[in-house]
């Protein structure tokens, strides 16, 4: 099992905009039914116009030395902030770091409830898959293709996870990141390519400016191979974790099979997903005392098929709905699904992965795990054959993971994300921006 991350920093030294994919892919040639997973970051920051004017040496030399003294505190925290977040929060932090402050406009407009504009929150479509196995399951399948189209997001509700199987697993989840910093460290890996790496912010190597997240990343496929390398602390973490992961993988073909159907695809497709990548992140995010100047996650989309989420009754994820970001109210024992770019591509477009980002508050801390799938990372994905036609042409061009290497490495790749670059009917606007690879 292998991991990767890599961020591509374009511009120093601060963000303005970031897109974050998150990718399990398979193993390079030597290694069999492994996978890495990927994730990367875009940081744009436009650079400063040169000023022109009279030369103060005095002055020059104050600022030099004030910003050497500052770089000098950055150099010392700079360890710290490597311990992530909860550790941060465990040595009493009060005040934001400037390494995690986000530059104005790419900062959360955080509303409280209960203001008049409590409709940034938004109820997603509810799905009861219950029904599915009843004489209304075309009413479910319309429902979900219904929310698939319009949302790209969706809850699911009656799934046959066993509540047990969902408390256990948040609750050793909270147990792990309660564990003090010495035990987590033990999974803190600089090895990209462990199949268990516990890590804050995305990319702490490379990241620019640091998100409010520490992490646990367990590669799932095969799991019985992945097992050995889990945490083994707390003691009951691998098998409530495996049980979790069983139940995601099984969730997720369920679905998958539902949405086959609902776009009136042959359901024969389905046995490309048993050996399909797993990868499960379990997120966490401390209290944090001034949220209005940093994010969780910034704004990204997720890689694969679907991603199926568990948070807990902490709000926090946030979805792009009408060019506006509106806050998912967490619904008790259910999950939230969304569609990855994968699954667009499949589609032919007709169902949309969306950018979501997380917040964070400054009084709970908040637990998610998101389950990602997609299909074994070598197949190459294309737009189903049944949803082709001539009045419906091919909108991508099938993809495989070098083809999305090849893209990132790219020096044409500036604003536009890779989906993005697979699209074959592009508007004016995008042919201006980038080059297909
Ligand atoms: C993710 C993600 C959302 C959340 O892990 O990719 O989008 O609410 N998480 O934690
Ligand atoms: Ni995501």
């Amino acid at each position: 099992m292998l991991s990767l991350e890599w961020v591509f920093l374009l511009f120093p030294p601060s963000s303005v905009s970031s897109l974050y994919i998150s990718l399990p892919l398979p193993a390079p040639l030597l290694l069999t039914q492994t996978s890495l997973f990927l994730s990367f970051s875009l940081l744009f920051t436009p650079l400063p116009l040169p000023f022109m004017g009279a030369i103060d040496v005095a002055a020059i030399a104050k600022t030099e030395g004030e910003s050497m003294v500052k770089r000098e505190e950055e150099r010392m925290g700079e360890a710290e902030y490597m311990k992530g977040v909860r550790h941060l929060c465990d040595t009493g932090v009060t005040k934001v770091p400037s390494r995690y402050i986000l530059p104005a406009p790419d900062r959360p407009h955080i509303v409280r409830c209960g203001d008049s504009t409590s409709s940034h929150n938004l109820k997603l479509p509810i799905i009861d898959l219950s029904l599915l196995h009843t004489p209304k399951r075309a009413m479910a399948l319309e429902a979900l293709s219904m929310a698939c189209k319009e949302y790209g997001f969706f809850q699911v509700v009656n799934h046959g996870i066993p509540c047990e199987v969902i408390e256990d697993m948040t609750d050793v989840s909270k147990r792990f990141f309660g564990m003090p910093y010495d035990e987590r460290e033990k999974y803190m890996s600089s090895d990209l390519r462990s199949p268990v790496r516990y890590g804050t912010s995305f990319n702490q190597i490379k990241d620019r400016v640091f998100c409010w997240r520490d992490f646990l990343k367990l590669n799932c496929q095969p799991l019985e191979s992945v097992l050995p390398f889990w945490p083994s602390s707390p003691a009951d973490m691998r098998e409530k974790t495996s049980a979790y992961a069983n139940g995601m993988k099984s969730l997720f073909k369920e679905l998958m099979s539902a949405i086959l159907e609902s776009l009136g695809v042959s359901i024969k497709v389905l046995s490309e997903f048993d050996n399909g990548s797993h990868l499960m992140v379990v997120n966490c995010f401390p209290p944090c005392p001034e949220p209005n100047l940093t994010l969780g996650m910034p704004p990204h989309s997720d890689y694969g098929f679907l991603t199926l989420l568990l948070q807990d009754q902490v709000a926090g994820l946030q979805v792009q709905y009408n060019n506006e970001w509106v806050t998912i109210e967490p619904v008790p024992g259910a999950f939230v699904v969304n569609i990855g770019d994968h699954l667009e591509i499949f589609s032919n477009g007709i169902y949309k992965s969306i950018l979501h980002r997380v917040l964070v508050n400054s009084l709970q801390n908040r637990i998610s795990i998101a389950s990602l799938h997609s299909m074994p990372v070598e197949k190459v994905i294309s737009p189903a054959a049944e949803l082709v036609s001539e009045s419906s042409p091919k909108r991508y061009m099938d993809t495989d993971f070098s083809t999305f290497l090849n893209y990132i490495s790219s020096t044409e790749f500036k604003k536009k994300n890779f989906l993005e670059s697979r699209k074959l009917t592009r508007t004016m606007d995008q042919t201006t921006e980038g080059q297909l690879c």
